[in-house]
């Protein structure tokens, strides 16, 4: 009887941290709770996306904002050469090589948009194709693995961030990735506070 309590107490708790993990809840119940902050508190801004892949992200945050121009920035062909040697060149990764996102497309992402008309899409190399966008944001997620893109993308989003918005910075568990370095750098000559989110890729949320 003691084994088949056993049995099922470890099938349950694997089952919970499927749920936990494996669909990156937490991320996602984050993004709806500072979603729903933001139109409590009428924070004014667009939202944003740097690093959008085949947009399962970004089509969330379609969601949750459903009257607010969405940027979409990626070069849709996956990491640039420049961004990849200066990774390997800090010794931040190797790994990153290894990595390969060129298997998207805009129409993709469009696509599995609930409200399409929303999007601007900004494809080529951030932060080149972020000039010219003077837009203010209430909600960015930047979510491009790199050290160099994640610094820049702080760089542009932070000042532009408007008073009880928040960015969430994916992949910041140190593991492959200069992101914690990134946004430890960037905090750190700026003097912004930042916490972590428990999450599967240990996001890092910053706000205003
Ligand atoms: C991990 S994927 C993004 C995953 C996506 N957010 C999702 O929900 O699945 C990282 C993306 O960042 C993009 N990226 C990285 N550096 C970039 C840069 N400097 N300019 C534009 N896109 C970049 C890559 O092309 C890739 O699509």
């Amino acid at each position: 009887m003691e084994t088949v309590i056993k049995v099922i107490r470890n099938l349950v708790i694997s089952w919970i941290i499927k749920i936990f993990t494996s669909n990156d809840a937490v991320r996602y119940a984050s993004l709806l709770l500072v979603a729903n902050g933001i139109y409590e508190k009428k924070v004014a801004g667009c939202v944003a996306e740097l690093g959008v892949y085949k947009g399962d992200f970004a089509k969330r945050i379609n969601i949750c904002f459903p009257d607010r121009k969405l940027f979409l920035f990626d070069t849709f062909e996956g990491f640039d050469a420049r961004d990849v040697n200066a990774e390997i060149a800090q010794n931040f990764s190797t790994a990153v090589v290894t990595s390969d996102f060129t298997n998207t497309s805009v129409e993709v992402v469009l696509n599995k948009m609930k409200y399409p008309e929303n999007c601007i899409v900004k494809k080529g190399y951030f932060p080149e194709t972020a000039e010219g966008v003077e837009e203010q944001f209430a909600f960015v997620s930047i979510d491009a693995d790199l050290y160099e893109p994640i610094y820049q993308g702080l760089m542009y989003f932070y000042p532009r961030l408007e008073k009880g918005g928040y960015i969430f910075v994916h992949d910041c568990n140190g593991d492959m990735y200069g992101g914690k370095a990134a946004v430890e750098k960037y905090a750190q000559e700026f003097n912004i506070p930042y916490f972590p989110l428990c999450d599967v890729c240990a996001t890092i949320v910053l706000s205003k």
